[in-house]
């Protein structure tokens, strides 16, 4: 009696927290995923804002600054984001809670090259930014470039 008890206990603790995961999954399929990969995203784009404004005069020049949001870029470049992106999280799966591509997956190959892209231009910019608004000025581009060339491919643009 007491032992059918306690397996009925510990059945119960492992049902529960499954049974809360399946619930959130098929309330919306992927969710987490789509959170931490556009999370990833608004992370760069807050960090690239403060260089983009440096850049163009808009954001006066501040070495320490700029180094902040260079090193924050290639820290968070250097994560691998794989987990991100599980096969069938594609826009034409999930409409429009995202605007991942069903490229992605079909040119698995492409989308890599574009990280590597990314994160070497990530990297260049690091060893600049710190250096005076020209150096910044020559990192930005290729930091720019390495975002718009994966967007134009594998992300749906807003017309
Ligand atoms: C290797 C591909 C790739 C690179 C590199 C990349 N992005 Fe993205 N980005 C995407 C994809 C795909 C999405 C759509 C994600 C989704 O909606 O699920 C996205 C979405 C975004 C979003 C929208 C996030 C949201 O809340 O929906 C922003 C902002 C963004 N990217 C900025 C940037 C910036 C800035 C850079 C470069 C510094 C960059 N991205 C580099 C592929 C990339």
């Amino acid at each position: 009696m007491r032992l059918i008890s306690r397996s009925l206990l510990v059945a119960a603790a492992m049902t529960l927290p499954l049974a809360a995961t399946v619930q959130g999954q098929s309330d919306s399929p992927y969710q987490s995923h789509l959170k931490a990969r556009q999370g990833f995203m608004s992370i760069v784009s807050f960090n690239i804002a403060t260089l983009g404004g440096m850049a163009r005069g808009n954001i006066a020049y501040d070495a320490e600054a700029a180094q902040t949001a260079a090193d924050n870029i290639a820290a968070i470049a250097g994560v691998d984001t794989s987990p991100f992106w599980p096969e069938g999280s594609d826009n034409g799966a999930l409409g429009d809670r995202t605007r991942a591509l069903p490229v992605i997956w079909e040119n698995p190959e492409g989308f890599g090259e574009a990280w590597t892209g990314f994160r070497t231009a990530a990297t260049g910019m690091a060893e600049v930014a710190g250096g005076g608004l020209a150096a910044l000025r020559g990192g930005i581009g290729p930091l720019g470039n390495s975002c718009g060339n994966c967007h134009e491919d594998f992300r749906q643009s807003i017309d």
